[in-house]
């Protein structure tokens, strides 16, 4: 058991979620500007208008992060930032920030992998319809290209879009992000579809700007595995894992199937043919274009069992599970099973683009951030992705999530997921205990495990 030569240790971000800066340099607001300002969206009324200040104290976090062993960054830019009104004119100065980043990393050996889209839509496009828009593929992809021409002779590692599952069915079927607006079945069906061709367009944009690019697509999902590891409970688990379920949106098959498989799942065809938009069919061959890997944002997962009839079903957690501070369950498994299934089905190689946890972490009379539920954490999960790797599933790097602590979406500042513990009032960093501990991990590629 062992990880391979060259495997990429590192942390992940998201642009909203760190930068703060929201109104400087010509910066336009994101859908999750607008959204924060509406009265009960976010936990106390906060937003990501300061977050950590990354935008003002980039260098620190860089620095920082060489420091947690980092040999991968996995950052998103922000669409609003490069495109104000999200297509035409390009905002040099937002560029410019990600350009001395990208030189930044580069100079403390850190490899740059950029996120486009990490859930921050120009505001001025959801006013033109967001994803429902017919021009939306093409708005991306345009946004796709003006990065690749600017960033993209020093960034070679590219994934399209962080968790659609999160973004279309956290935003328009439930409504706890932003923009917050519930759609009909047949709409979010027509923006799934638009997502899917602007990847498709996008991975075009730019292998055309980057020759020898690599590119990639990054779901999430319940990393199902089996309760015990038999040929039915695994086919089960499988099953469950790609399944397209009553909260179809967050299917894994369903977002996967079509941008690698040049299909959507005949079982979704079935269940939706008739909702689906105009002459999706023809599509499909824009949205399968070859990619180089595949992301997986891996947190937990569901225990499963074989029904005894070629079916499957959910296994009961037991009795006072263990959970994160989130209240999450903890199960490692996930982080052997969904690079499996995953690699099994579409045989890309793997990045584990987020895993991680949120603890109650504090400031210890020391001085110091002791976080041993995180090394626990990340020690079991990591045991089990190194068995993955053991049994020849390709894994190629591991995103720790998060950085930094940062604004966690709808629940502000209340859920800690970083290594390095920020006091979002001085923005003083430190870094945590589990951060010393990842860099000897990442220093010896997981022998010391
Ligand atoms: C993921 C998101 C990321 C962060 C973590 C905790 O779903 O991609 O931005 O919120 O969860």
């Amino acid at each position: 058991m062992a990880f391979p030569k060259g495997f990429v240790w590192g942390g992940a971000s998201a642009a909203y979620q760190i930068e703060g800066a929201a109104a400087e340099d010509g910066r336009a607001p994101s859908i999750w500007d607008v959204f924060c300002e509406q009265p009960g969206r976010i936990l106390d009324g906060q937003s990501g208008a300061v977050a950590c200040d990354h935008y003002h104290r980039a260098p620190e976090d860089v620095a920082l992060m060489q420091r947690c062993g980092y040999k991968g960054y996995r950052f998103s830019t922000a669409w609003p930032r490069i495109l104000p009104e999200g297509f035409g004119r390009v905002n040099e100065k937002g560029l410019d920030f990600y350009d001395r980043l990208v030189d930044d990393l580069l100079a403390h050996g850190i490899e740059p992998y950029l996120t486009l889209y990490h859930w921050d839509l120009p505001a001025l496009l959801q006013q033109r319809g967001g994803w429902l828009n017919p021009d939306s593929p093409q708005w991306f992809a345009e946004y796709a290209a003006v990065v690749a021409r600017r960033l993209g002779d020093r960034v070679k590692h590219f994934f399209t879009f962080n968790e659609p599952q999160c973004f279309i069915g956290n935003c328009y079927v439930n409504t706890d992000h932003a923009p917050g607006l519930a759609y009909p079945q047949r709409d979010v069906l027509q923006m799934m579809h638009h997502v899917l061709l602007g990847h498709g367009l996008a991975v075009q944009a730019l292998r055309a700007t980057v020759p020898g690019a690599g590119v990639g697509f990054v779901p999430t999902g319940s990393a199902n595995y089996p309760v015990a590891e038999t040929p039915e409970n695994i086919e089960a688990a499988r099953s469950a894992f790609f399944a397209v379920h009553d909260n179809w949106a967050w299917s894994i098959g369903a977002w996967c199937d079509p941008v690698l498989l040049g299909s959507y799942p005949p079982a979704f065809v079935e269940r939706f043919g008739s909702e689906m938009p105009a002459h999706w069919q023809d599509d499909l061959k824009t949205i399968c274009q070859p990619l180089d890997f595949l992301g997986l944002n891996c947190y937990n997962g569901h225990p499963v069992e074989s029904d005894g009839a070629g079916g499957y079903r959910f296994s009961p957690r037991k009795v006072g599970y263990d959970r994160t501070a989130v209240k999450w369950p903890i199960t490692p498994k996930a982080l052997y099973w969904g690079p499996r299934f995953l690699y099994e089905r579409y045989k890309k190689p793997i990045y584990i683009s987020e895993n991680g946890l949120s603890c109650a972490d504090v400031i210890s009379l020391d001085g110091k951030v002791h976080d041993p539920n995180r090394i626990d954490f990340l020690h079991r999960y990591l045991l089990e992705l190194k068995r993955a790797a053991g049994d020849g599933v390709d894994v190629r790097g591991y995103f720790h999530w998060c950085v930094t602590d940062n604004f966690e979406w709808n629940r502000g500042y209340a859920e800690r997921f970083g290594m390095i513990y920020c006091d979002f009032e001085t923005q003083q960093r430190i870094l945590k205990d589990s951060a010393y501990w990842f860099a000897e991990v990442a220093r010896t590629n997981g022998e010391n495990l």
